[in-house]
C-alpha cells in the first residue's frame, strides 16, 4: 500500500538557531500526538542543517530530505552537493525538479533525469516535482506539460527503480501565492499522473506510487485535498515553517 507523506520544503529560510527551534517544535508535537496510520513526515531543510535534523530525528519521528542534488558524481563543481555526500549523511529523500529550480536555475527534464539517476544510485528516494505555470493552465496545456515532465524525467527508469520515486504535483500558480488548486483540480491531475504510470509500468507500480500535492497547502485546506483518492499527501512550503501548522497538516489524513 502506498504511503501518505507530508514533506516540508523549508526552501532558503531560517538561521541555524531558528531551524533548531523548528525541529525541536516538530519533535515535541510528534511526541504528544500520534500520526494517522500509514503517514510519514519528511523534513527538507537547507543543506547546512541536514545533519542537525537527522541527529534529532534518528528516523523515528520524521525522515530527512535534501532540497537539491548535483547531477554529477563528484569533482570540480564549486558550491554543489553530490548524492554520494547526501548518502554519507544518511539522507533518504531529495526533492528534484522543483519549479523554482526549473525557473531560476535552468533545471530541465534532462537534468532532472540525471539527478534522479544519481539519487537512485545512492539509494536516496527522489521526490520529483512537476506542474504547469499559469499561462499553460489557462491555455489548457497542463496535461501536456505534466506528461512531458514525467515522461522525460522518469520514464527511462526500470519498474523496480520507479518504485523508489515519490511524485509531487505542484501547479506553479499555486506555489507561495495563497491560491490553492481546488480538490477537484488536484484529483484530476493526480489521477492523470497515476494513469501515465499505469500505462508505462502497470497498475501495481502506479497504485504503489505516492503522489503529493504542493501549492499553498495549509491546515485549513489539507483535509479536503487529502480526501481525494489519488492525493497521497503534500509537499508543503510556507506552512512547514511553523511546527504546529506542519503537524496539523499531517493530522488531516
Ligand atoms: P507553498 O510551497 O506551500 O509555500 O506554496 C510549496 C512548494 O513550493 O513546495
Amino acid at each position: 500500500m502506498r504511503k501518505n507523506i507530508v514533506a516540508g520544503n523549508w526552501k532558503m529560510n531560517k538561521s541555524f538557531g531558528e531551524a533548531d527551534e523548528l525541529v525541536n517544535g516538530i519533535m515535541t508535537l510528534l511526541e504528544e500526538k500520534e500520526l494517522p496510520e500509514n503517514t510519514m513526515m519528511i523534513v527538507c531543510p537547507p543543506f547546512p542543517y541536514l545533519e542537525m535534523c537527522t541527529d534529532y530525528s534518528n528516523d523515528s519521528y520524521f525522515m530527512v530530505g535534501a532540497q537539491n542534488v548535483n547531477d554529477n558524481d563528484k569533482g570540480a563543481y564549486t558550491g554543489e552537493v553530490s548524492a554520494e555526500m547526501l548518502k554519507s549523511l544518511e539522507i533518504e529523500y531529495c526533492i528534484v525538479g522543483h519549479s523554482e529550480r526549473r525557473a531560476y536555475y535552468g533545471e530541465t527534464d534532462a537534468i532532472v533525469a540525471r539527478k534522479v539517476d544519481q539519487l537512485l544510485k545512492n539509494e536516496i528516494h527522489p521526490i520529483v516535482c512537476c506542474g504547469e505555470v499559469l499561462e499553460e493552465r489557462e491555455a489548457g496545456k497542463q496535461f501536456d506539460v505534466v506528461r512531458r515532465q514525467i515522461t522525460d524525467g522518469l520514464f527511462h527508469l526500470t519498474p523496480e527503480q520507479f518504485g523508489e520515486i515519490v511524485i509531487a504535483y505542484e501547479p506553479v500558480w499555486a506555489i507561495g501565492t495563497g491560491k490553492t488548486a481546488t480538490p477537484a483540480q488536484a484529483q484530476e491531475i493526480h489521477a492523470f499522473i497515476r494513469g501515465l504510470i499505469a500505462d508505462k509500468y502497470g497498475k501495481e507500480v502506479a497504485d504503489n506510487t505516492s503522489i503529493l500535492y504542493g501549492g499553498s497547502c495549509k491546515p485549513s485546506n489539507a483535509k479536503e485535498l487529502f480526501a481525494n483518492p489519488d492525493v497521497d499527501g503534500g509537499l508543503i512550503g510556507g506552512a512547514s515553517l511553523k511546527a504546529e501548522d506542519f503537524i496539523d497538516i499531517a493530522m488531516a489524513f
